[in-house]
């Protein structure tokens, strides 16, 4: 069910308890990671972006998402784990391709909870973009209590607290993301 928000051209689909079982029925039928494909085949016509937020496993609920997307968006936290996860991720997406979808690629690499004054942020930063490079994202979102308060108050950070350092960084994100599309 499509609702709208206060701000002008976003409208949300919130998730709800039953997608639980939904995952499960999915695996069960034929069809069941087209699902979403099917359902979403007609959503380009209204909207310029839609996205899907994932789990982070490669359930039934994310090959669902990879079926139907053109793109994946990767938020990488600098920590070394997310290095390792990188790597699957990499390895799911090529699967999907190759099974599902032809269409899908990697539409960037976004660095988040990146903490400045840490040696390890800095390292997993170079890995990551010496990895992927073009396709990470020029800006970096900084770790910001602004952006963790923000879904308490049910707002994004940009509305929050404009001025903040996460605000900002999700602001040039967007901005690089329109670019690029
Ligand atoms: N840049 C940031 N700075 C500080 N806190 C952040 C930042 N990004 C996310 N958080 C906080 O970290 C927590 C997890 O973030 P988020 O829900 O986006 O992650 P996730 O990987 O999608 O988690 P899940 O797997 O539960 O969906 C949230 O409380 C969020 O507010
Ligand atoms: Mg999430």
């Amino acid at each position: 069910m499509v609702r709208p928000t206060r701000f002008q051209n976003l409208e949300l689909v919130p998730s709800k308890p039953e997608l639980a079982s939904a995952a499960v029925e999915l695996s069960r039928r034929p069809d069941g990671e087209r699902y979403l494909a099917e359902g979403l085949a007609q959503a380009g016509e209204s909207y310029r972006f839609v996205f899907v937020d994932c789990p982070p496993s490669l359930g039934p609920l994310t090959v669902n998402a990879l079926a139907a997307a053109d793109r994946v968006l990767v938020p990488v936290q600098a920590e070394y784990y997310a290095l390792e996860g990188l790597a699957q991720l990499i390895g799911s997406v090529e699967l999907v391709r190759s099974r599902l979808n032809p269409r899908l690629a990697i539409g960037g690499v976004i660095l988040t909870m990146v903490d400045r004054r840490t040696r390890l942020a800095a390292d997993v930063s170079d890995e990551v973009r010496r990895h992927f490079g073009e396709l990470v994202f020029r800006t970096a979102v900084p770790r910001s209590v602004r952006v963790a308060e923000a879904p308490s108050h049910g707002l994004p950070v940009t509305a929050y607290d404009r001025s903040s350092a996460g605000a900002d960084a999700y602001w040039k994100v967007a901005m690089e993301l329109v670019g690029r599309s």
